[in-house]
């Protein structure tokens, strides 16, 4: 399905961006914009907004992980405690 129709960008390929954002740096914060970005266009009327938020928030790879959810290895240390006294 054809998402913004300025730059023929379809559901598909939005998908396909974040996937691909989100398996290259598992921190970053995935805008609209780094999407146009990463499929080489730019976003022109805006008209497709909606739907096209409404797609990138509906993948699976959209959000952040939390530290619970990686393997220990990717954990940030736990803080040293301090001995008081
Ligand atoms: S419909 Fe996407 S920029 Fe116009």
């Amino acid at each position: 399905m054809i998402v913004c129709h300025c730059l023929s960008i379809s559901d598909h390929e939005i998908r396909a961006a974040v996937k691909w954002m989100r398996a290259a740096d598992p921190d970053t914060i995935i805008t609209p914009g780094k999407i146009y970005h990463a499929l080489g266009k730019r976003a022109d009327c805006g008209g497709c907004m909606p739907l096209f938020l409404s797609t990138m928030r509906g993948c699976e790879e959209f959000g952040v992980q939390t530290a619970q959810d990686r393997p220990p290895v990717l954990r940030s240390p736990a803080p040293a405690k301090r001995a008081i006294g």
